[in-house]
């Protein structure tokens, strides 16, 4: 009988040679006249053990990482296609800790299947929840969804469902979903690592959310850097088209979705989802004044589901096991699981789903074994670009929303990027009002004027330049930013300026790093 081994294709591991992995394994399986078939999964999310081969040993699969094409003969040699010891030896994949102790919902099939085989999709599950959504009312789904407690992932944390009912209630001939899926913060890949790894999760929470609220047609905005998402969403959408799950008759039903995927030309406003709506138009990507909503007049001017790749890949799961079964985890009213995101300085970097409520502590030593440098962690940016920077001393806040809120923190699209105690704060504060500068969109004042003053403030601070009256300017502008910035970039850029001055003032009085 052939063994099966699986070496993903996940770009996370393909940047580490998962494909010339692959390549050497089939090659060396041939000359020793091995039967062997080789297949190609996302990643599991155990990004410093890319490339992870996996060979299934009796119904279990074992691991074996990170490989090299130079250590493959030896695997052979060490007789790996029956879990033979070795020293890339990991034992069952499931039963490493970073992963045994994971809480996977939304990735319960990424880095395990095949990406596009809609045979092993269904097999896993997949479709019972656009099954289940067939046999309800609009309304029902959309009071599912409500009940489950799922809120936007994507970074501003609005009820999915509550969203979800503005455009069932709102009259129209045409309506939208779209989802945003240009994954433009810092130290974020969990978009991409699911798009990659599991494609038919998004689709099928696609084309549940269209049957709620009356839409036909769906687009996936996806950022112009991530071509391997692109060609596994391709992929999966022709095969839903040619098994009928899109198009004219979804799954039977007589009711009609079609999508399509739009590429990003990579601005990071383009994220906000009224410059998505613009670039999706054609036009350039450039903020909108809200009301109207896009829920109320969103996509050529029809009501519009925007939502995140995360939020929309949870759906099919919640339809499938219930409001109930998704909202028992979490904690207050965070509700779920969500995708934690490691990054920056950290040993063990890669995806983690936990329920709310696990601690920021937890995350960065338990799960990612400290800084890479082996120096003490310092602080860790939560949240994006515009996340706050949180000292080690708040460490024991946990993922919640309303909890990083309290410590004037937020949650964004989940990822943390760590810094160890070299880290000069002050610098890290500049960089947030010139990333401001370089992405803003220009229609407001705050945001345009503001950050390129902003970075100007911070030198003179950091230059000794009549410092007391500068730190109040910048405490001003910050305040006039958040209030007065038309959308998220201007208005949250404070948030690591702020946070930076709050925790690591001393570093903005010392000489400049750089
Ligand atoms: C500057 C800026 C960039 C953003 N970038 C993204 C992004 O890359 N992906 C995303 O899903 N949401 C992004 N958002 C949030 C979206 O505006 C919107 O809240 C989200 O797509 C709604 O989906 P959700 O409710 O499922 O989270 C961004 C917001 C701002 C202000
Ligand atoms: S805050 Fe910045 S990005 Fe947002 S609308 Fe104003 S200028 Fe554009």
């Amino acid at each position: 009988m052939s063994t099966v081994v699986y070496v993903p294709k996940d770009a996370s591991a393909l940047s580490v040679g998962a494909d010339r992995v692959a390549t050497m394994i089939a090659r060396e399986a041939q000359s020793r006249g091995i039967d062997l078939t080789l297949k190609r999964n996302g990643t599991r999310g155990m990004c410093w053990l890319e490339p992870l081969v996996e060979v299934v040993v009796g119904s279990e699969r074992h691991g074996y990482g990170p490989v090299t094409d130079r250590d493959v003969a030896g695997l052979f040699a060490a007789d790996f296609l029956r879990g033979g010891a070795h020293p890339l030896q990991l034992g069952r994949v499931d039963d490493i800790p970073y992963l045994a102790s994971q809480q996977r919902l939304t990735f319960e099939r990424v880095g395990v299947i095949e990406p596009t085989s809609l045979t092993d999709y269904l097999q896993q599950g997949g479709y019972e929840g656009l099954r289940r959504a067939l046999s309800l009312q609009q309304h029902e789904i959309v009071q599912l969804v409500t009940d489950s407690g799922l809120r936007g992932r994507g970074g501003a944390a609005f009820p999915t469902g509550i969203k979800w009912k503005t455009v069932l209630d709102t009259p129209a001939p045409q309506k939208y979903v779209t989802c945003n899926a240009d994954e433009g913060d810092s130290g974020t890949f969990a978009d991409r690592m699911l798009m990659e790894g599991d494609p038919f999760s998004l689709i099928e929470g696609m084309t549940i959310a269209a049957l709620a609220v009356g839409a036909t047609q769906g687009y996936i905005y996806l950022r112009v850097e991530y071509p391997h998402a692109e060609r596994s969403l391709a992929e999966a959408i022709q095969s839903a088209y040619s098994a009928g799950y899109l198009g004219k008759d979804v799954a039977g039903s007589g009711r009609r979705f079609d999508l399509e995927v739009r590429l990003g030309a990579g601005a990071y406003i383009c994220g906000e989802e009224t410059s998505m709506l613009e670039s999706l138009e054609g036009r350039r990507g450039e903020v909108r004044v809200r009301p109207p909503l896009p829920a109320v007049k969103g996509l050529f001017g029809r009501p519009t589901i925007v939502n995140n790749v995360i939020s929309l890949a949870s759906v099919p799961i919640i339809l499938r096991r219930g409001a109930e079964f998704y909202r028992d985890y979490g904690v207050g009213r965070s509700r779920g699981t969500v995708p934690i995101q490691l990054a920056g300085n950290i040993k063990r970097g890669g995806l983690v789903e936990r329920a709310f409520g696990v601690s920021l502590r937890e995350l960065l030593y338990d799960y990612g074994g400290g800084s890479a440098s082996g120096r003490p962690i310092r602080a860790v940016q939560v949240g994006g670009p515009l996340g706050a920077y949180i000292p080690a001393s708040q460490f024991e806040t946990v993922i919640d929303y309303e909890a990083l809120s309290g410590i004037g923190a937020l949650l964004g699209h989940g990822g943390i990027v760590a810094f160890d105690d070299t880290v000069d704060m002050a610098r890290m504060a500049r960089f947030a009002m010139e990333f401001c500068a370089i992405e803003s969109c220009g229609k407001c004042t705050p945001c345009r004027i503001g950050s390129t003053r902003g970075v100007e403030v911070i030198d003179r601070i950091r230059y000794g330049i009549d410092r007391q009256q500068n730190l109040q300017l910048l405490e001003d502008l910050c305040e006039t930013m958040a209030e007065g910035s038309l959308c998220g970039l201007g208005g949250l850029t404070p948030f690591p300026v702020r946070s930076a001055l709050r925790h690591f003032k001393d570093d903005f009085l010392k000489p400049p790093t750089r």
